[in-house]
């Protein structure tokens, strides 16, 4: 039996064939947000991607496990933010293809008013992430770039959806680690604390080098695979980048620890020490 279009067939149409992808979209070269896509178990993906999937897995063959639990502490933290803390306004910057349990469903299941700004700077996010949002009018996507904060924060999308003025959070979910150490990740993380009024939330999760060897090897399988950088930074620089916020228990800690909840994948793995996730308060 023929499998079911994922979402990029759908939006492009089965019978369409390679040529008529958007001309944005290389099917040639990796994509960091296609090979997560993969990794998540999705369909919005090409050959070269799930090609990078599979070297990526002969050096962690629970490197798709780390996908999943990554997006795990993603879910998490919304639920602790909009749930718990009160949050009704969310900028999720280097946001990935839509998949199960986006932010704005998590979010908005929770607190229907709470109000979503996506962002991303792969073409294929925006294609994908327009359709699903084209009739949701508490949530947009942006085509922009983590390391031009103005371009986001000044958008006239993220200025009408958010109010700056009050507490809102900014998600890093997997995406400081995409930034070489010339691209200072830790002024990045400064800017944005800054951009957060008092009550914000700033979260964030990155691969983390636990010092094993093989962190290192996957680091290097990736720059080799075209993908650019996926820095395994440690515990010590990653806890920078919450410099003079409040951590919210239980602090920066691999995924599978934070307020463990029943929907984590296969929570008593050892390479779960490779990824850690926290999220501060700004007083
Ligand atoms: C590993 S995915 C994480 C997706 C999602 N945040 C999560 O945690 O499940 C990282 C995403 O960051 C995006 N990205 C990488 N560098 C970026 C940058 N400089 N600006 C904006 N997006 C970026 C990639 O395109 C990709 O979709």
């Amino acid at each position: 039996m023929a499998e079911a279009p994922g979402p990029l067939e759908r939006l492009l149409g089965s019978e369409s064939g390679i040529e008529h992808v958007p001309a944005e979209i290389n099917t040639e070269k990796v994509s960091i947000a296609r090979i997560y896509d993969y990794s998540l178990g999705g369909k919005d993906n090409f050959a070269v991607d799930r090609a990078a999937a599979a070297a990526m897995m002969e050096v962690v063959p629970e490197a798709m496990l780390l996908a999943k639990a990554n997006r795990y502490f993603l879910r998490q933290a919304v639920r602790y933010l909009v749930g718990e803390a009160g949050i009704r306004q969310i900028v999720d910057i280097g946001s990935g293809l839509p998949t199960v349990g986006n932010v704005h469903e998590i979010a908005q299941d929770i607190a229907p008013e709470t109000r979503v700004v996506y962002v991303d700077n792969d073409p294929i996010v925006l294609a994908h992430s327009r359709a699903l949002l084209a009739s949701n009018d508490r949530t947009t996507f942006l085509n922009a770039d983590l390391r031009e904060p103005d371009a986001i924060f000044g958008h006239p999308d993220t200025v009408r959806l958010i109010d700056q003025s009050q507490p809102f959070a900014v998600l890093l979910g997997g995406i400081l680690m995409h930034l070489e150490d010339e691209e200072d990740p830790e002024g990045v993380a400064a800017d944005l604390r800054d951009r957060l009024p008092s009550g914000g939330f700033l979260m964030v999760s990155n691969t983390c080098d636990n010092g094993e060897p093989r962190a290192m090897e996957l680091s290097r399988v990736f720059a080799e695979s075209g993908m650019g950088s996926r820095c395994f930074r440690s515990w010590d620089e990653q806890i920078r980048y919450f410099d003079g916020l409040e951590l919210v228990e239980p602090g920066l800690v691999p995924h599978n620890q934070w307020r463990a909840g029943p929907d984590i994948p296969e929570p008593d793995s050892p390479a779960h020490s490779m990824h850690i996730g926290g999220i501060g308060r700004k007083a």
